[in-house]
């Protein structure tokens, strides 16, 4: 895996594109960068990337899948994310670690990661870049202000006497874990059951707001085996599925 480290970028999701349209440059290369001055999350919020506070990497894909299966590949990056932070809390550390639907990455019902892909499939370029954002030792005044699962850091999630990783050491890890799990959905074109594992929504009562269809309730019910969320009506027990949308009450 080529790995690319920069002091500064405006965004690694953004270099890791430009990376991309250099036919050379091989599938699985990342981009690490110590800051981003302009580094971006899901629905146009900004993400906290200063440097020594967390991990920003982006991972170059270019893979060979039907269209129908790329949406998963964002579910396939959240557990290898979810994979490599749960080695960081030990067996006397209860902590659970796991996935928000569709990629928020969760400890203890506190926001740790994000995961943010983004995609040029046409020309002879045709890439995803999966952007991972892991907040490591940011105090809880250095960040953002989350209503509903609120940002936490490994920092305050292990405590002050934990030994961190470093974001270089941590981009190492995640790397590795990402490309296994990447080579494992070529073959198997499944991340189903490795996803529902992480699932933290599985069984709660949620609202959630949709492009397509506004603010839908229901019990989150897992995931259908193409990724999307499953939601049971209270009252009528019929069953909607969700392809995109945010969380607004849980
Ligand atoms: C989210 O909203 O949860 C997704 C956050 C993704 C942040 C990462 S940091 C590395 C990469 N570069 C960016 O500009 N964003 C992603």
């Amino acid at each position: 895996m080529q790995a690319y480290y920069f002091k500064s970028l405006p965004s690694t999701n953004d270099k890791a594109m430009e990376l991309a349209h250099q036919l050379t440059t091989p599938e699985f290369s990342y981009v690490v960068a110590e800051e981003q001055t302009n580094g971006r999350g899901r629905n146009g919020n900004s993400w906290c990337s200063s440097a020594g506070g967390g991990l920003y990497m982006s991972m170059l894909l270019r893979p060979q899948l039907p269209a129908e299966l790329l949406p998963q590949l964002t579910l396939v990056a959240g557990v290898a994310v979810c994979d490599v932070l749960k080695s960081f809390f030990h067996s006397e550390n209860t902590a659970e670690v796991g996935i928000k639907w569709p990629n928020d990455i969760l400890v203890n019902g506190r926001k740790v990661a994000g995961i943010l892909c983004e995609a040029e499939l046409s020309g002879e370029h045709a890439a995803i870049v999966v952007g991972i954002g892991i907040n490591i030792s940011f105090t809880q005044e250095q960040l953002p202000v989350r209503v509903l699962y609120p940002a936490t850091s490994l920092l305050l999630e292990l405590g002050d006497s934990a030994v961190l990783p470093s974001p270089v050491g941590l981009a190492e890890g995640v790397a590795v874990a990402l490309k296994e799990q990447f080579e494992q959905f070529y073959l198997s074109h499944q991340v189903f059951d490795r996803w529902s594992r992480y699932d933290i929504l599985a069984g709660k009562r949620i609202t959630i707001s949709t492009p397509d269809r506004g603010i839908v309730a229901g019990i989150a019910s897992g995931i259908t085996p193409s990724g999307e969320l499953k939601l049971i009506d209270e009252q009528t027990g019929s069953l909607s599925v969700i392809t995109a949308g945010s969380i607004i009450e849980a």
